[in-house]
């Protein structure tokens, strides 16, 4: 029941706030208000022929940047994900797929979810997407979380065995780490799952999911704008980062067998 002699402001939403105050409330974590719906259970929002073409937009002009840039097993993934290209796909066939694949499957989430259910989810090998696109303002950048970062960024690399697991280890991790320590697994993620550079015979190339699904972090990644330095899991998990422009500074792992051990050792040596 409402109480008639609260002010004002709390009366409103945390939406509302957010926007008073001028942060994107699509930025706004989000709690989940019980279980999430999960593979053929999700249903398929109806999507508006424009939202149609600005997936077909975004997908083609970002593989077409994969090629030099991106890891093999980021482009094996693309293909084993089999993405339509004239429609957005549903998350159940995604999930479908997924599940085949490394026994992940995928959850609809309703926006930028809340850590906490965030990392519930990857604990239990499932992956939270959004099922929403992009306006056609936004196509080059937009701020919050939506289903051709979550689809075409993340899901290719989660039909990676070792990347898989390591990832459900992450959620796990993150769990079960309070205060201090929480906080330097979101930064390890940050460098690693959103941001993270592989040192290949070909040379340098992305696994990271936030910049793979980014044209503009794509091109910018591997210019000498970046600084990028040798994975030091010591060094990354006490580097702040700002979610808000164009990353100045990235870590480079040697294999994802590397990644996979040292976060284990890591997370381990905390009990977490
Ligand atoms: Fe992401």
């Amino acid at each position: 029941m409402k109480d008639s002699k609260r002010s004002k402001s709390e009366d409103k939403s945390a939406y509302e706030r957010a926007a008073d105050s001028g942060v994107d409330p699509r930025c706004i974590p989000v709690r989940l208000s019980g279980p999430p719906i999960v593979g053929d259970a999700i249903p398929s929002p109806g999507y508006s022929d424009e939202e149609h073409e600005t997936w077909q937009l975004l997908l083609r002009r970002q593989r077409g940047l994969l090629e030099g840039r991106s890891c093999d097993e980021y482009i094996r993934g693309v293909s084993l994900m089999e993405f339509p290209e004239d429609r957005i796909p549903a998350l159940s066939e995604l999930s479908r797929t997924l599940e085949r694949r490394t026994g992940w499957r995928v959850a609809r989430a309703p926006g930028l979810l809340h850590e906490r259910d965030f990392f519930s989810c990857l604990a239990e090998r499932i992956f939270p997407s959004t099922d929403y696109i992009r306006p056609r303002y936004e196509l080059d950048y937009t701020p919050a979380p939506d289903l051709f970062h979550d689809m075409f960024g993340h899901m290719p690399m989660i039909t990676e065995p070792s990347f898989a697991a390591f990832y459900q280890r992450i959620g796990r991790a993150a769990l079960r780490a309070q205060g201090v320590d929480r906080r330097r697994v979101e930064r390890f993620y940050w460098f690693t799952v959103e941001f993270g550079l592989i040192r290949t015979p070909k040379g340098v190339r992305i696994y990271g999911n936030g910049i793979l699904s980014s044209a503009r972090e794509i091109t910018h990644c591997l210019s000498t704008a970046t600084e990028v330095r040798p994975f030091d899991i010591a060094e990354i998990t006490e580097q702040d980062y700002d979610v808000s422009n164009l990353q100045p500074l990235l870590y480079v792992i040697d294999s994802f067998e590397q990644l996979e051990r040292t976060f284990a050792e890591w997370a381990n040596n905390r009990g977490l």
